[in-house]
């Protein structure tokens, strides 16, 4: 891309090792640090153009939770960088970057980890009344071992210290922040042909054990990322009659919460 400024910030990824050279915003581990002034600081750009500007349309519209598309190959290292890189450039609460990547790929781990989650998804359907287990007993829930990658995405609400600007009244938004990373990163995996599919039926003590996180690192979730045939255009909740969108007009209030359109 053309920057007749000099100030240009490179869209490619940063790289493993020069990540390690640049640290932005000071202190060695992203804590608190001078303030930076160089050039390579200063902001560009406004809005897209109109090619560009469709793409992320797109990519918002083609995004899916995918479980049974996946291809079997396994994303190849420089595209999860990227995809990884995406959730990492996620806004946070204070700068905080309470986020975590752990990347799962060992067969046994994955296997596990699937095992598990047929139970939980057992111990769910058995709670359900007799015709809502009818509607989702055909309804895959995951495509851990078919997608070969999964990718542990972990909290850490001590990050950036006792005093995070911004949590102070609101202290759900360290999670929120984390959360922000993974839609960073479906998005960025949907652009990719990269499918995503987020896995929530799990005990969080054994997840953390399965990937021996630290205490205090707890797992917000586990996704699924792999090559895929296709994107659904019908979400799998939707096609199997589990639950519909809502219209965006029924969503959208004016003033108060009382009056939606
Ligand atoms: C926090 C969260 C947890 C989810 N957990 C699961 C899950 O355990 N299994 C599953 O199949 N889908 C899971 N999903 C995917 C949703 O079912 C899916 O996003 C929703 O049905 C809408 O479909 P779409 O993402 O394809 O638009 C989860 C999504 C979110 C945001």
């Amino acid at each position: 891309m053309d920057d007749p400024t000099g100030h240009l910030i490179s869209f490619e990824p940063d790289s493993p090792s020069r990540q390690r050279v640049r640290h932005a915003g000071g202190g060695e581990n992203g804590t608190e640090g001078s303030p930076r002034t160089d050039d390579a600081d200063r902001v560009r750009g406004t809005a897209l153009d109109a090619p560009a500007r469709a793409g992320v349309y797109e990519a918002i519209h083609l995004r899916r939770d995918v479980r049974a598309e996946f291809t079997g190959e396994t994303v190849d290292e420089s595209t999860l960088w990227r995809i990884l890189d995406a959730a990492h450039r996620a806004p946070s609460v204070g700068n905080s970057q309470p986020w975590d990547f752990v990347v799962v790929r060992d067969p046994d781990r994955l296997a596990a980890f699937a095992a598990h989650v047929a139970e939980h998804r057992i111990a769910f359907r058995d709670g359900l009344p007799p015709e809502r287990a009818a509607v989702f007993e055909p309804i895959k829930i995951e495509g851990i071992v078919e997608s070969g990658t999964g990718i542990v995405v972990t909290h850490d609400d001590s990050r950036g210290g006792p005093q995070v600007l911004g949590r102070a009244t609101v202290p759900e938004t360290g999670v929120y922040s984390t959360v922000l990373a993974i839609q960073n990163l479906w998005l960025a995996a949907t652009a990719e042909g990269v499918g995503v599919g987020w896995v929530s039926f799990y005990d969080p003590a054994f997840l953390s054990d399965l990937v021996g996180l630290p205490t205090g690192i707890r797992p917000i979730a586990w996704l699924c990322v792999g090559p895929v045939r296709e994107f659904q255009t019908v979400p799998d909740l939707e096609r199997f009659g589990w639950r519909s969108r809502r219209p965006l007009s029924a969503a959208v209030h004016h003033e108060t919460f009382g009056t939606a359109d």
